[in-house]
């Protein structure tokens, strides 16, 4: 693939953005496009440098508009290392979100639940991550007017961010779970071990995606916010699978509620 320049595609897309946050909807997501105002949207294809995503559940387009009152830059379906996306492919839309000036940036993803209470349909307030993928976006030189060479991990997860995300929750009356994300690569799901594993690990949700775009998000500086839609719960003990169709069903489910979260904070 060629690579392109981030700078000129953010020169190219603040023409039509002046958005301060960026939204990522997930796999089974795209139904919470139903909340944005949606005043543009460009193909994934038509922006220089953009994978083509190219999953079932992803729209594969960029889309621009408001949520809350707030103008958004939504990216509606993303890249995933399973694709075969190298991490830095996968993050480059966030590198492009940094220099368009956006400061903020609300992650959705679909993740398997590795806690009791994680049932298909709830949402979980991502606290924290583990990156199993053995890649990192920050691999290579540093660009140094991006963001350090070592980046700070120690509250990836905006604090007042999730505060706000907890207390809208609490007074919306939605159950918002939290838990630590683990990603791994994918694409076959996990053993049984496997999940064991996980779970003796301290990860309380499985999915594919996400800790790619954070710690690409956090070198640039932005604040994070991160809500897994739990599609399925996986019991290392009583093993069932999760096909796509309901992980799609079950993201649907829990889909308006993480939208109505995000459009709370916006709302400010
Ligand atoms: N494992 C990995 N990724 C996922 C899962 C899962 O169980 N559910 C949704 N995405």
């Amino acid at each position: 693939m060629t690579m392109h320049d981030e700078r000129s595609t953010a020169r190219h897309l603040s023409s039509i953005a002046g958005a301060k946050t960026a939204i990522i909807l997930g796999t089974g997501l795209g139904i919470m496009e139903e909340a944005i105002t949606v005043a543009e949207s460009v193909d994934y294809g038509d922006i220089p440098g953009f994978p083509v995503s190219s999953v079932a559940g992803h729209q594969g387009r960029l889309l621009f508009g408001e949520l809350g009152g707030q103008r958004v830059v939504v990216m509606s379906g993303r890249f995933h290392l399973y694709e075969g996306y190298s991490a830095r492919e996968v993050t480059y839309p966030i590198r492009v979100f940094s220099l368009m000036g956006i400061r903020t940036i609300f992650i959705s993803n679909a993740a398997g639940g590795l806690r009791p209470d994680l049932t298909p349909g709830s949402a979980m307030l991502i606290t924290d991550h583990i990156n199993l993928t053995g890649r990192n976006p920050l691999i290579g030189p540093n660009d140094d007017t991006m963001g350090p060479r070592f980046p700070d991990m120690t509250r990836p997860y905006c604090p007042s961010l999730n505060d706000r995300a907890r207390s809208f929750a609490q007074g919306s009356g939605i159950d918002l779970k939290e838990g630590v994300y683990v990603q791994v690569p994918g694409p076959s799901m996990e053993t049984a071990a496997e999940t064991r594993m996980l779970q003796i690990m301290g990860a309380h949700a499985v999915g594919m995606s996400t800790v790619m775009e954070v710690i690409q998000a956090v070198h640039c500086g932005m604040d994070v916010l991160a809500i897994s839609a739990i599609t399925n719960n996986n019991d290392p003990d009583r093993y069932l699978g999760a096909p796509i169709e309901e992980v799609i069903a079950m993201a649907h489910k829990a889909g308006p509620a993480i939208a109505r979260i995000f459009r709370g904070i916006l709302e400010g």
